[in-house]
C-alpha cells in the first residue's frame, strides 16, 4: 500500500540497506560489548545505532505507526512478549532486529542480518531481511510472493528428512535451553542429510525461504527474530509453526519452519525429544 510519499516496501528496504551498509563497515571494530541477559547474549553499540537508524527512519515517514525493536525491550526470556501485549492494540506495529546475529558481528563472522517486518493489526504483511555481507536483500509482501535479488524465491523440494539440509540454533537463555536442544539434536541429526546452527535465525529463514535449506527450528526466540522470516517462508510456499503444530503468529518463540512437505516428520522427531 502506498502511504504518503513511499510504500511500506521501500521504506524498509531503504532502512534495512542504510542499516546493513553502516553495520559492514563496522564489522571488527565496535568498542563496546556488553552482557544483556546472559553471557550469550550480547549487544553492541552498533546494534543500539543501527536500530537507532532504522527506527527514526520509520518514524518520518510513518510518525503514527507502532515500533519493536530488539534494543528497546528490557533484555530477559519473557520481556519481549510483554512487551508485544502492550502494543496489541497497535494497527501498524513494525518489528526490528538491528543485528540478527550479533554473536556472530562480535565475531567477524560474516552470518548477521537487519531484520524488519511490519505487522496490520497483528498480520504480518511485509518482511525483509538483509545480508550485508553477501548483499542480499529477500523481500515478501503478504500475497505478493518472495523475492531475492528481484528473483521469486520457492522453498526447495525435499520430500523427507532424511534427503534434507536442516539448521536449529542455541537461543540466549543457552544454559537452561541446551538440554532440550540436545535431546532435539539427537533425535533428528540421525535422521537429516546434515543440520547447520550458523547463528542467525532470521537468515535462516530466509535460506528456508530460497531452498537453501527445507527447515529450521529453535527453541526460545522473540518476535524480531521470526517476524520477517515467517512472512518470506509462507510466500514462497513453505509452512511455519510452534512446536506443537499451531500456526505461526508473533507470540511463538518455539519454531518450526519449512519448506512444508518435511513439516509434519520434524514436529514428530522434535515431539519425541520431549520437553
Ligand atoms: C539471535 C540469533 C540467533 C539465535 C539467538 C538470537 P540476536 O539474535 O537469532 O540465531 O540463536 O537466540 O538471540 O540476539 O543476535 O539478534
Amino acid at each position: 500500500p502506498i502511504v504518503g510519499r513511499k510504500s511500506f516496501a521501500a521504506v524498509a528496504i531503504n532502512c534495512a540497506a542504510k542499516a546493513g551498509e553502516w553495520i559492514k563497515t563496522k564489522l571488527g571494530s565496535y568498542v563496546s560489548l556488553n552482557m544483556k541477559f546472559s553471557q550469550h547474549d550480547l549487544v553492541t553499540e552498533i546494534d543500539k545505532g543501527s536500530e537507532t537508524m532504522i527506527r527514526n527512519l520509520i518514524m518520518t515517514h510513518f510518525p503514527d505507526h507502532s515500533f519493536l525493536g530488539e534494543e528497546g525491550v528490557e533484555p530477559g526470556p519473557n520481556a519481549s512478549l510483554e512487551a508485544l501485549d502492550n502494543m496489541k492494540e497497535a494497527e501498524y506495529l513494525w518489528i526490528v532486529d538491528p543485528i540478527d546475529g550479533t554473536t556472530n558481528f562480535v565475531h567477524g563472522f560474516p552470518f548477521f542480518v537487519v531484520s524488519i517486518a511490519l505487522a496490520h493489526k497483528g498480520e504480518i504483511i511485509l518482511g525483509v531481511v538483509y545480508d550485508p555481507s553477501r548483499d542480499e536483500l529477500f523481500i515478501a509482501e503478504k500475497g505478493k510472493g518472495a523475492y531475492v535479488h528481484g528473483r521469486r524465491m520457492r522453498v526447495s523440494q525435499e520430500k523427507a528428512v532424511h534427503e534434507s539440509l536442516l539448521a536449529t540454533g542455541f537461543p540466549a537463555d543457552h544454559q537452561q535451553a541446551l538440554p532440550l536442544n540436545m535431546k532435539q539434536l539427537q533425535s533428528v541429526a540421525p535422521k537429516a542429510r546434515n543440520i547447520r546452527a550458523s547463528g542467525s535465525a532470521a537468515l535462516h529463514m530466509a535460506y528456508v525461504a530460497a531452498g537453501r535449506l527445507s527447515g529450521f527450528w529453535e527453541m526460545g526466540l522473540h518476535p524480531w527474530d521470526l517476524a520477517a522470516g515467517s512472512l518470506l517462508i509462507q510466500e514462497s510456499g513453505g509452512r511455519v509453526t510452534g512446536l506443537n503444530g499451531e500456526a505461526y503468529h508473533l507470540g511463538i518463540k518455539d519454531v518450526v519452519a519449512t519448506s512444508g512437505d518435511i513439516h509434519d516428520e520434524l514436529l514428530k522427531l522434535l515431539k519425541e525429544a520431549g520437553k
